[in-house]
């Protein structure tokens, strides 16, 4: 990672004259793992902020990209089969995990891990997208193994509790939704989260939910 972290949040108009706030918006710009947010409420799915790490991975700079969907990172080698599978995943606001050959600003290829996952209001509606890119070195298939096995040897480490709540993070619920679903107070999921954050070694949202969706969870 290059850079200042405080250049790595990348707020644009549509959430301030909106007035959201999510914590997640804040959360990406502390993750090392190139990591978006889209909109799904406006147009065309734009992204609407980018963290360093994607900005480093993909050599563009924000204000190219911010307002645009994701897809200007396909490209002639890109493998259809998987963008329908990020594109199925999106119109069922699903967490998945593709791999595909993706495209820098100066049109080198690299294989690209997508994990995405939705994130919902407090009235369960979709409000965002989280999608998080890790290169996969072409000298090396089995890093996109490996990562699987860490992830599902992390998340074996959490109690069941633990886990159960980071299922329903990667499927997009809030704290709140949380606590209602599984009859527990906020605080307790609260204290839950933050002792699987740890056990994860992150110390956010998006990370823990990326490592959720390679772990199969
Ligand atoms: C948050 C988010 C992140 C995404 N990240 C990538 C990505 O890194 N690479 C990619 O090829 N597509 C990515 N996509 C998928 C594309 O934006 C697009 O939805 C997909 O290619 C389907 O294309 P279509 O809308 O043209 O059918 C992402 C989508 C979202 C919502």
């Amino acid at each position: 990672m290059s850079g200042p972290i405080s250049s790595a949040w990348v707020p644009t108009e549509p959430i301030a004259a909106r007035g959201k706030r999510h914590p997640v918006l804040d959360s990406i710009r502390h993750s090392p793992i190139a990591t978006v947010v889209s909109d799904p409420n406006q147009p065309d799915n734009p992204l609407i902020a980018v963290n360093r790490a994607f900005l480093d991975l993909t050599g563009y700079d924000a204000v190219d990209i911010i307002g645009r969907n994701c897809r200007f990172l396909r490209g002639a080698d890109t493998d259809t089969a998987q963008t329908e599978k990020l594109r199925r995943a999106i119109s069922e606001q699903k967490p998945t995990l593709a791999e595909l050959v993706n495209y820098r600003k100066d049109g080198t290829k690299f294989r690209n891990a997508v994990m995405l996952a939705p994130l919902f209001d407090a009235d369960g509606r979709i409000e965002f997208f989280i999608g998080s890119q890790v290169e996969i070195p072409r000298a090396d298939d089995s890093i996109a193994a490996i990562r699987q096995q860490q992830a599902v040897d992390l998340v074996g480490t959490l109690s069941p509790r633990q886990r159960e709540i980071l299922q329903l993070m990667a499927q997009g619920y809030r704290t709140k939704q949380i606590a209602y679903m599984l009859t527990l107070s906020e605080k307790t999921v609260q204290m839950h989260r933050m002792l699987l954050f740890r056990k994860l070694s992150t110390s956010n949202a998006a990370d823990a939910v990326r490592i959720a969706v390679e772990a199969g969870l």
